[in-house]
């Protein structure tokens, strides 16, 4: 039946969030509602707000970083069961198509990406209010105390995983952890440059540490960022307002021949550029890690991947692989969801949880 529940709705670009009372439909068929419990607040849920999407239709409910209880399954689901732990997939996995199949990419073809609409599979969506249908967004929607999912695009993980932490691995930390370990494949002993210290910057540090750099040079406008950025790995911490001399020059000069890696976390058109001119000539790699949107964003510049295996991080977490933790800077009850992105845009917060 359907379920009456707590939600943000965002009702048009340039709006705050509003706490609403909305209905949620039971799954479909191949379809999974969950109960989310916890989710991250991410930089591109912000430019949600900011209309800066133009293929997001509006009203709709934001949040893609989120972890829950399998509440109820349609018919034909067979991966998850009610009461089952699982984080949803803001990128999903058909397991079936090329770039599924294909172990270097998961951009699944099955996705929200290919429909450009933000509505389920079959067009239509399971969220109202005040009798107005409401969007999907990325066919996540954790802003939303129950959520509707195609089951492809839920993940079981293990049922003693603390869900206000884990969350962070359906988007922040595995954009950045999975950019150094996967996209870029770090070498060890390598040198790597980080444009941007937010959550998943901060991620790309810890990725860079795990696959052994020896260097790791981590840059940001905000020096109030530099120690959590060594306490997770960083060995050098440049603020390019220190420098009247392009941030690129810089590291060329600390580094003699230009980095191995450079990693962009933060979006912007010239960083991308700064990023890309700080790589060593030869075999530099650059990785774009950041969503550039509006103005910033360069023709043709794709999403950032993300880590394929989201169960295998959870075990790996679970392990003290690495520390998720360290990551999290607020936690807030979601009642004060509207307040949410404060800490983030005031460059206060490495991540902001909400937990319902
Ligand atoms: N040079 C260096 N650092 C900068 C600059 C700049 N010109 N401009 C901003 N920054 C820093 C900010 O001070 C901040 O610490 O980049 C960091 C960005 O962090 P967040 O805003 O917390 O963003 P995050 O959630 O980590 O996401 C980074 O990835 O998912 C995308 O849309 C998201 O584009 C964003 C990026
Ligand atoms: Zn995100
Ligand atoms: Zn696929």
């Amino acid at each position: 039946s359907t379920e009456g529940c707590r939600a943000a709705v965002a009702w048009a670009a340039g709006k705050p969030l509003s706490v609403e009372e909305v209905e949620v439909a039971p799954p479909k068929a191949q379809e999974v509602r969950v109960k989310i419990v916890a989710s991250g607040i991410c930089r591109t849920d912000d430019h949600v707000l900011g209309g800066y999407f133009p293929n997001i239709e509006f009203p709709v409910i934001p949040g893609h970083e989120g972890a829950g209880i399998v509440e109820s399954v349609g018919e034909g689901v067979t991966s998850v069961k009610p009461g089952d732990k699982v984080i949803p997939l803001c990128l999903p996995q058909c397991g079936e198509c090329c770039f599924c199949l294909n172990p270097d990419s998961n951009y699944c073809i099955k996705s929200h990406f290919s429909e450009s609409q933000n509505l389920m599979p079959d067009k239509t969506s399971r969220f109202t209010c005040k009798g107005k249908q409401i969007h999907h967004f990325l066919w996540t929607s954790t802003f939303a105390e129950y959520t509707v999912m195609p089951e492809y695009a839920v993940a079981k993980i293990d049922a003693a995983a603390p869900l206000d932490k884990v969350c962070l691995l359906g988007c922040g930390f595995p954009t950045g952890y999975g950019a150094a370990i996967n996209t870029a494949k770090v070498k060890p002993g390598s040198t790597c440059a980080v444009f941007g210290l937010g959550g998943v910057g901060l991620s790309v540090v810890m990725g860079c540490k795990a696959a052994g750099a020896s260097r790791i040079i981590a840059i940001d406008i905000n020096k109030d960022k530099f120690a959590k950025a060594k306490e997770l790995g960083a060995t050098d911490c440049v603020n390019p307002k220190d420098f009247t001399k392009p941030i690129h020059e810089v590291l060329m000069e600390m580094t003699g021949l230009g980095v191995d890696y450079s990693f962009e976390a933060i979006g912007h058109k010239d960083t991308l550029k700064a990023a890309f001119e700080s790589t060593t000539v030869g075999w530099g790699t650059f990785v774009i890690a950041g969503v550039a949107v509006g103005e910033q964003s360069l023709p043709g510049s794709p999403p950032p991947s993300l880590e394929k295996s989201v169960p295998k991080l959870v075990s790996d977490y679970m392990a003290k692989k690495f520390d998720l933790d360290a990551l999290v800077s607020h936690t807030l009850p979601f009642e004060k969801i509207s307040d949410a992105f404060d800490p983030t845009i005031a460059g206060k917060s490495n991540r902001t949880i909400v937990v319902f």
